[in-house]
């Protein structure tokens, strides 16, 4: 049975901390298109040029631009028994062209990470990304072992330029408006799950997995 799970949440949610551990847990791949936006930025194509500027801004990338992206990387042989969607619908257009390419064989569900927006100031001012792989730290509450060098891979640990707090912010209002939408979409199809993003990260992995048992 393919099995396709949608992380939906707020900016700094823990969306992409939780995937990363979902992934490993589920034998699926890990999905993000703000991921796959900074791999085409880091590797200069024409996308990546035009997908930073919104980016910067904390803007979303026109929809356009994210399906077609999106929908060449879920069609590779790896996602063929299901994937992890992180960031991935953030608008009602996404969210429809999705339900449309999915069709009904396919088993889904939908779970909603959430933490209140002044939380969410703080955990970004201290997020750390590893330039090269991608992976998620927190000065204080998940720090590396060794000071601005990624654990698993080495690389140098940057801030993300739209981590500064006036565009997390605006990415905070652009969730509201535009991805607010999106989770009453999955609720009103019934396969909306959601849980608690205050907790520790080993206590929301813990009810993400109970939550994502109970679906599949
Ligand atoms: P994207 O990269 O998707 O960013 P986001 O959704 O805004 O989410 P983040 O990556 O900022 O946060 P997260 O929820 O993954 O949290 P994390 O685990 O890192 O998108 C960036 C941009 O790309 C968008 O603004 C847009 O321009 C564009 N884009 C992407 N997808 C698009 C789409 N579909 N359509 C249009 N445009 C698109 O955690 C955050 C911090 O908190 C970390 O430091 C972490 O260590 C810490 N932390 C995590 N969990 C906990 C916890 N439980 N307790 C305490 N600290 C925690």
């Amino acid at each position: 049975m393919t099995r396709v799970v949608v992380l939906l949440g707020p900016p700094g949610a823990g969306k992409g901390t939780q995937a990363a551990r979902l992934a490993a847990a589920m034998a699926l791949p890990h999905v993000s298109t703000g991921d796959l936006f900074r791999a085409h930025l880091s590797r200069g194509t024409e996308l990546g040029k035009e997908a930073q500027r919104y980016m910067e801004a904390g803007e979303l990338v026109p929809d356009e631009l994210v399906l077609d992206m999106l929908f060449e990387r879920v069609a590779k042989e790896d996602c063929r028994e299901g994937y992890l969607l992180d960031g991935f619908p953030r608008t009602l257009a996404q969210a429809e062209a999705l339900e449309a390419r999915l069709g009904e064989e396919v088993a889904r569900c939908a779970v909603l990470i959430d933490v209140p927006d002044e939380e969410i100031v703080a955990r970004m001012a201290g997020r750390l990304t590893c330039e090269q792989c991608g992976a998620v730290y927190h000065r204080r509450n998940d720090p590396p072992k060794v000071e601005g060098r990624c654990d698993r891979c080495g690389g140098t640990l940057i801030q993300r330029p739209d981590d500064r707090e006036d565009v997390v912010r605006e990415r905070l209002g652009v969730y509201r408006r535009q991805t607010t939408p999106v989770v009453e979409f999955y609720r009103a199809k019934g396969v909306l799950r959601e849980v608690d993003g205050r907790r520790s990260p080993d206590a929301v992995f813990a009810d993400l997995q109970a939550v994502l048992g109970g679906c599949f």
